[in-house]
C-alpha cells in the first residue's frame, strides 16, 4: 500500500473515499469543518444533523455523498470528547476505515485530519491511525494456497491542512505502517493451531524473521537446557513430545558495550493445563497462550529492521507445551529452578510463571538495564480489568509509568497493580522455596509476585499481564485472532525514552 502525506487536496483530486475522525467538539457548533472542500463540508454537516450522528468513540457512519465528480463515501470516525482522546481510539478508527473500505471494494481513501485543531498536531495520531489502518487490512489465510485476497487497499493518503507538521506526519505515517505491517507478518505465525506451531516451528520462525531483520538468533534446546539447569522449563514441557526452547534474538546496536534491554515473553505454544487439566470448553484459545512470546517476536523484528537503536536490544522467548501424560509433572513436584530456587509446582496450569522464571533468570545474567516481560500469565487478569487495558507490575516505578504513557500513545494500554511484599507469604510452602500459586486471591499479583523472585534484586523490572493478546471473533476494526498487544507500545517506548527512563 502506498501511503502519502499532503498538507492540502484540491476536490478534483479526491479519491472515492475519504475517512473523517470526529470528536464530538467537531460537530457540537453549525459551523462548516474547515479543511474540507466546501459542498463536502455541507454534505457531511447535513448528514451529522440528519442521523443523530454523535462522534461518540467507536461510532461508526457511512456518509454518501454525490458531488459533480461522482460518488464520494466518507467514513465518519467517533472519536469521543477531546479530552478523553488517546491513540487508541484513532488506531481503531484507522482499522474500522480500512475494514468498511474492503468491505466497499475502495482502493484508494484519503484520511482527514485538517478539519479539527484536535489533530492539527499529527503526533500520535497520524501513527497511530496507519498503525490500525494497516492492521484492518490484516485477513487469515484459511489455507496455505488460499490466494491473497482481491480486495487490497492501493493508496492511502493523509491531509494534514499545515504545511508545518508535514514532516513528521510523514514520519509519523511511515513508523505507523511499518509497526502495522510487522504486526500483520508476525500474526500468521501467531494464529497458527498448536499443531502447526509447536516449540520447534515458533524455533524456525524465529531464525527465519532473525536473518530478514539482522538479529542474531540462536536457541537452547532439550539437551542444552538441562546443561543449563532450566528445570523450571523442563518440568512444563515434560509430558509434551515437542521440545521446548528458550530461543534468543539479538541485536547488537552501534553501542555494544550498553547494558542491552531484554524482552522476555511466555510462548506456550498450546496450554492445556496439564495434569491439573483445563476445562475442555474454550480450551482451543490456549492456542494464543504463545501472544507473549509472538509480541515480543514482532517488537524484536522492528528493533532489527526499524528502529535499529544505539543500544543493544535481546528478546527471549520461552517456548513450551503444556501437555498432560505419563511423563507430565504432577502436582507437589519439587523442582529446583535455574536461580537454585525450589519450587513446589500446586497446580500444573501456573505454567507460565515457571518458563519465565528461568527465562528471567537468564536475562538476569546478561547484565540487563532493565527487562520487561509480556505472557497472557492469569485469567485473573480478565476478570479484573476486561479486554480494553492490561495489568503491568513492576518493581520501579519510573519504568511502569514510562510503559504505561507509552501505552497511551498506541492503544496498548496499561493498568498497574501493586506488588506488594505483605503477598508474598502467599506462595509460601512447606517443602520448597516456593510454591507455584497463592490461595486464589489476587491471582494476578500472586502471578507478579511468583515472577519478581526469580528477577536478580536491583534490575529495574516490570511484566504485564495480557488481557487483550487475540480477539475471539472479527471486531469492527480488524479481524479475530491475535492482535499482538505489546509490539507497537514497546517500539513507542523504545522511540520516544527507552530504558533511558531507568
Ligand atoms: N494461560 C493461562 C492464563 C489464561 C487463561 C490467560 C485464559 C488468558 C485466558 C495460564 O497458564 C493459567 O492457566 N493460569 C491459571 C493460574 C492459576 C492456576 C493460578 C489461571 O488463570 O487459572
Ligand atoms: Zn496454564
Ligand atoms: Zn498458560
Amino acid at each position: 500500500m502506498k501511503i502519502s502525506v499532503l498538507s492540502e487536496l484540491a476536490p478534483s483530486q479526491l479519491s472515492h473515499a475519504a475517512a473523517l475522525p470526529l470528536c464530538t467538539e467537531d460537530i457540537s457548533t453549525d459551523a462548516p469543518l474547515p479543511g474540507l472542500p466546501k459542498d463536502i463540508a455541507k454534505g457531511v454537516r447535513e448528514w451529522v444533523q440528519h442521523t443523530g450522528f454523535n462522534a461518540n468513540a467507536r461510532e461508526f457512519s457511512l456518509c454518501t455523498l454525490h458531488t459533480p465528480r461522482g460518488r464520494l463515501d466518507i467514513f465518519l470516525l467517533g472519536c469521543g470528547p477531546r479530552p478523553a482522546l488517546h491513540a487508541g481510539i484513532l488506531r481503531v478508527a484507522g482499522g474500522r476505515a480500512a475494514m468498511e473500505a474492503r468491505r466497499l471494494a475502495i482502493n484508494n481513501v484519503d484520511l482527514f485530519l485538517s478539519h479539527s485543531e484536535r489533530f492539527a498536531n499529527p503526533k500520535p495520531w497520524v501513527r497511530a491511525f496507519t498503525t490500525g489502518f494497516i492492521e484492518g487490512t490484516y485477513h487469515i489465510r484459511k489455507s496455505a494456497n488460499a490466494k491473497p485476497s482481491a480486495l487490497s487497499i492501493k493508496a492511502l493518503r493523509i491531509v494534514t491542512g499545515s504545511k508545518s507538521q508535514l514532516v513528521i506526519a510523514r514520519d509519523e505515517s511511515v513508523r505507523g505502517a511499518e509497526i502495522g505491517g510487522t504486526i500483520n507478518r508476525i500474526r500468521d505465525i501467531a494464529n497458527r493451531p498448536g499443531n502447526e506451531a509447536p516449540p520447534r516451528v515458533i524455533a524456525r520462525e524465529s531464525q527465519k524473521i532473525a536473518k530478514s531483520c539482522g538479529l542474531k538468533y540462536s536457541a537452547w534446546n532439550r539437551a542444552e537446557l538441562k546443561r543449563q539447569r532450566c528445570n523450571s522449563i523442563l518440568a512444563v514441557a515434560q509430558g509434551s513430545k515437542e521440545e521446548p526452547y528458550l530461543i534468543q534474538l539479538t541485536y547488537p546496536g552501534r553501542k555494544r558495550k550498553l547494558p542491552p534491554l531484554v524482552v522476555v515473553g511466555k510462548t506456550i505454544t498450546f496450554d492445556t493445563g496439564g495434569i491439573s487439566l483445563k476445562p475442555g470448553k474454550n480450551m482451543e484459545w490456549m492456542k494464543f497462550d504463545k501472544s507473549g512470546g509472538m509480541a515480543v517476536l514482532a517488537f524484536m523484528s522492528l528493533v532489527g529492521a526499524v528502529l535499529k537503536p544505539d543500544r543493544p536490544v535481546i528478546g527471549l522467548l520461552a517456548a513450551a507445551e503444556n501437555m498432560p501424560g505419563s511423563t507430565a509433572t504432577r502436582p507437589g513436584d519439587v523442582i529446583t529452578s535455574r536461580n537454585g530456587k525450589t519450587i513446589e509446582i500446586i497446580n500444573t496450569d501456573a505454567e507460565g510463571r515457571l518458563v519465565l522464571a528461568d527465562a528471567l533468570d537468564v536475562a538476569s545474567g546478561l547484565n540487563p538495564a532493565c527487562i520487561i516481560d509480556f505472557a497472557t500469565l492469569t485469567g485473573a487478569a480478565l476478570v479484573a480489568l476486561g479486554r480494553q487495558v492490561s495489568a503491568i507490575m513492576s518493581n520501579h516505578a519510573e519504568l511502569s509509568e514510562s510503559l504505561q504513557k507509552a501505552g497511551e500513545r498506541t492503544g496498548d494500554r496499561l493498568w498497574p497493580l501493586p506488588l506488594y511484599p505483605e503477598y508474598a507469604h502467599l506462595l509460601n510452602s512447606p517443602f520448597a522455596d516456593v510454591k507455584n500459586i497463592g490461595d486464589g486471591t489476587a491471582g494476578t499479583i500472586i502471578g507478579g509476585m511468583f515472577l519478581k523472585a526469580f528477577v536478580k534484586p536491583g534490575i529495574p523490572w516490570a511484566h504485564i499481564d495480557l488481557t487483550s493478546a487475540w480477539e475471539e471473533r472479527p471486531t469492527s476494526h480488524g479481524p479475530a485472532g491475535a492482535t499482538l498487544f505489546g509490539a507497537a507500545l514497546l517500539a513507542e517506548w523504545l522511540d520516544s525514552k527507552g530504558p533511558e527512563t531507568t
